[in-house]
């Protein structure tokens, strides 16, 4: 993913790893074996063309550095396309569609803009590529972790990082955004960063019960929480009231049911989770074994490696770990989508 900020930081406001005393992870991991293939390559070599705005340099996509096997859609059974179908087909007719019951919201598209998120009606842009790539492969490999028997946790992804400030929030909205513009998914972003939660303020929604209410209080269905929004397929969990024992909540069998709940009678529903950074707060390493994908933010210039093996490490929990390369300045390869669609800033 690559910087979107219109002015890049400069001077003191960079973060230390890049003041030259001691390169990124990112910039070293050229060079370390056990690193090698889910992080950014080397920097451009001084004689590439200079990018039109620094804030738009590169796009890294994340990776699979775990080996995971090579996939190819087209053997997947045609039941795992069960967007395709009517919902009482998809769920061998047991089920009606689940019935909407919280509020509803129209999304502020110029609050979305100057939050630097992808605007819905937008034309083609960098920033709109870079997801569609992400998005992509997260959505092959849970149609693929459906057919594994993985059961509802294939649709769950949980995005997180080593530490606040790596581009959680930024990546989970981007991502929900995008994949609600699927023909055939419809999404669910959790405000899961429950002592900091922002995915209302960036999408610009009003204070509402969430998630932490639903597991604390078993007369409040968990659904009823749920806001929809005029951005057709995407739907918001807030997280609720944090009261102490988050963690301990996350970890409680009411937690399988509540999270089973999200999905049940759904068609095609993504679970986005918008998480707490893995180091700093114990709720993310509790998510982790509810999810069938959990999303590492790694920022280009700021995340340390041993940062990135401790989080890691934390997220034992959940089978399948991706890095995603956030805030990239540059693209050894020379990639840089949106250009070709005649994207211009
Ligand atoms: N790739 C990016 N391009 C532009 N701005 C970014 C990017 N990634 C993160 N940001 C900005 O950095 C700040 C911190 O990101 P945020 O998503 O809130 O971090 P976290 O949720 O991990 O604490 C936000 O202002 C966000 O908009
Ligand atoms: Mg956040």
């Amino acid at each position: 993913m690559t910087d979107h900020r219109r002015f890049p930081p400069t001077g003191p406001a960079t973060p230390p790893a890049r003041q030259g005393k001691r390169p990124s992870l990112i910039e070293r991991a050229g060079g370390n074996d056990s690193w090698r293939g889910m992080v950014a390559p080397q920097p451009s070599p001084p004689s590439a063309p200079a990018p039109a705005a620094p804030d738009q340099a590169v796009a890294l996509v994340p990776t699979e550095p775990f080996g995971a096997p090579t996939f190819d859609p087209a053997n997947l059974p045609a039941s795992t396309l069960r967007k395709d179908l009517p919902v009482a087909a998809s769920l061998e007719g047991k089920v009606t569609p689940q019935e909407f019951r919280g509020t509803f919201h129209i999304i502020d598209r110029n609050h979305l803009r100057d939050q630097g998120m992808i605007e819905p009606e937008g034309s083609v842009t960098g920033l709109l590529e870079e997801f569609r790539i992400i998005k992509r492969q997260l959505l092959r490999t849970a149609a693929r972790a459906r057919v594994s028997d993985h059961g509802v946790r294939a649709d769950r992804i949980m995005v997180c990082s080593a530490l606040p400030g790596e581009g959680k929030t930024f990546c989970s909205v981007n991502l929900a955004l995008s994949m609600a513009a699927e023909k055939d998914t419809e999404v669910l972003l959790v405000d899961a960063d429950f002592a900091k939660p922002s995915v209302l303020s960036t999408l610009g929604l009003p204070a509402g019960p969430g998630l932490l209410d639903a597991l604390a209080d078993p007369r409040l269905a968990v659904e009823d929480c749920i806001m929809g929004t005029d951005i057709p397929g995407l739907f918001v969990l807030p997280a609720g009231n944090a009261s102490g024992n988050d963690t301990e909540m996350l970890a409680s069998a009411r937690t399988v049911q509540v999270l089973d709940r999200l999905t049940a009678n759904t068609r095609g529903r993504i679970v986005i989770f918008d998480s707490s950074p893995v180091l700093a707060a114990s709720p993310a390493s509790s998510l982790a074994m509810h999810v069938g994908q959990a999303v590492v933010v790694v920022r280009a210039d700021m995340t340390s490696e041993a940062a990135l093996r401790d989080a890691i490490g934390l997220l034992s929990g959940c089978e399948d770990i991706k890095l995603l390369l956030n805030a990239a300045h540059f693209s050894p390869s020379g990639r840089r989508f949106g250009t070709y669609y005649g994207y211009k800033e």
